[in-house]
């Protein structure tokens, strides 16, 4: 993978939305050898990688206890992390002297830090926001530590890679090769060597990752974590909306605390301490799309519904329409998921199809299942979709659905405005979510001002446009900043 250093929000495309789209990104190809030892190429990698506050600051967020330790980094060159953990009450043991295993937690991230460093300009997901593909996945597969004596003083802990090694490992990197690597740390008080630890790590670029992304067998087994993550978060904050009193819930989700798992409410607890609104979005996407279908079914005596990207979407099982065949799309690994969850046996309406959106059209998969009937009305759902993708694919999904809506038929979808794509809204909620999900690794990168030209471009037209906020009847900005469509034909 090229070293690629485009412009994040990208250009207005020729209709009216931000985004950076991958596939027209701009790729810069600098040798890997000349990045690696060019001071001027280290300056700026520094400047926008390496700031150690911000750095220490979001290594705090994401992993709380680095925070709670007090914890900070100290200097990072190529190839080479420091950084300090005190000695203070929240890191001491019984002794009086840092408990060994949080050694080995700092050592880890000492050392993540530095093979990180030989990566340049490289995201790293969960502490670096990415705004596309071109970002890695690093997690820890292996450590060994040795400690030599108590460490009863500020550790200094010093992860060195190398010189000699340098270019091998940036090199199988940027080739999309997994990267498996070890890294020795040494932990000091003062000068006194008091432990010594080889962290071995696993790092892989997102575009090799996705490369099996469609074979359940042979799909990354990372990928699959981070492919469910964020279908995750959003039933995760449909399940919190159980926890309020029925007369006070905005629906009824019996499925969902089941469905998020202890993962999709720690991800949406998460996320809302940073961004409360979210869970209430969330609940008017619910109300807003649980009333659409609901009205569009009693107007239709044989309708279909295409699900674009289901995830853990459970409307069409505590939600029942007579006369509905249901088509869910999505990757197989999370089709797969809802077969483990959902008792087909108890659904005949449900048919589950595979789909990677980015590389097939949803009307020749709906119509290879051999089942689908394009005759009658059908109401398309993409819900939670529009934000993550760039323009090409929202035109290859636009023009599919455009392609089989016979008349009567309705395309609902959810959408963030431009502001929030380009972090111009001032609201400091907003612009926390837009990081986290760039740190997630799911960077929303397209959104909405005027919806007319793409709808016109495919000959639909706007039959509902509301927000957030007139859904719930609440006037604060943020809830203006997302919204709801609906489209039919012309
Ligand atoms: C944010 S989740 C939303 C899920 C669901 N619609 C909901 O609101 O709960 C996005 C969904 O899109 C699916 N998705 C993402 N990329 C995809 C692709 N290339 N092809 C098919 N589905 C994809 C994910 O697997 C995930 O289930």
């Amino acid at each position: 993978m090229p070293a690629s250093s485009q412009n994040p929000h990208g250009g207005p495309g020729d209709y009216s939305a931000v985004g950076s789209d991958p596939d027209t990104a701009r790729e810069l190809y600098f040798s890997t050898k000349f990045l690696l030892y060019s001071i001027d190429a280290w300056e700026h990698d520094r400047d926008q990688r390496f700031d150690l506050t911000a750095l220490t600051d979001s290594f705090h967020q994401s992993v709380p206890v680095l925070d709670f330790l007090d914890w900070k980094i100290t200097a990072i060159e190529r190839g080479y992390a420091q950084t300090l953990l005190p000695l203070n009450p929240n890191a001491s043991n019984q002794y009086i002297a840092h408990q060994g295993a949080l050694m080995l937690l700092v050592a880890e991230y000492t050392g993540g830090i530095a093979l990180a460093s030989l990566l340049h300009l490289v995201p790293i997901i969960g502490f670096m926001p990415s705004v596309d593909d071109n970002a890695a996945y690093m997690w820890g597969a292996k450590a060994a530590i040795r400690w030599y004596a108590p460490s009863c003083h500020n550790l200094t802990c010093k992860a060195r890679i190398d010189k000699p090694r340098w270019e091998g490992l940036a090199k199988r990197f940027t080739n999309s090769r997994k990267l498996v690597a070890t890294i020795p740390v040494k932990m000091f008080n003062g000068d006194e060597l008091v432990a010594e630890v080889d962290f071995t790590y696993w790092v892989q670029d997102v575009v090799s990752m996705k490369r099996h992304a469609f074979d359940p067998e042979r799909i990354d087994l990372l990928y699959k974590h981070k492919t469910k993550t964020t279908a995750k978060l959003i039933v995760g904050l449909r399940a919190l909306e159980q926890e309020r009193s029925v007369t006070e819930r905005r629906f009824d989700d019996p499925y969902a605390f089941m469905l998020a798992g202890k993962q999709g409410i720690t991800l949406a607890r998460r996320f809302s301490m940073g961004t409360p609104q979210l869970q209430h979005l969330v609940a008017a996407r619910t109300q807003h799309l649980d009333r659409g279908v609901a009205e569009f079914a009693r107007e239709q005596a044989r309708f279909n519904i295409v699900n674009i990207g289901a995830g853990y979407d459970s409307r069409f099982w505590r939600l029942k329409f007579e006369g509905a065949t249901i088509y869910d799309l999505d990757l197989p690994v999370m089709l797969n998921e809802r077969r483990r969850i959902f008792d087909y046996t108890r659904d005949r309406q449900i048919h589950n199809l595979e789909i990677d959106l980015e590389t097939q059209a949803i009307d020749a998969v709906l119509s290879a299942s051999g089942r689908f009937n394009p005759n009658v009305p059908t109401y398309f759902i993409w819900e939670g979709g529009s934000m993550y993708f760039g323009d090409r694919h929202i035109d290859r999904i636009f023009s599919a659905v455009a392609r089989i809506m016979a008349p009567g038929s309705r395309f609902w979808f959810d959408y963030v405005s431009e502001a929030i794509i380009a972090g111009t809204t001032g609201i400091r909620e907003a612009e926390d979510f837009i990081d986290a999900m760039q740190k997630l690794g799911e960077p929303f990168v397209t959104g909405f001002s005027d919806i007319g030209p793409l709808a016109r471009r495919y000959h639909l037209e706007i039959k509902e446009d509301v927000s957030a906020g007139s859904v719930l009847g609440i006037r604060e900005a943020i809830y203006s900043h997302y919204g709801f469509f609906v489209l039919g034909r012309s």
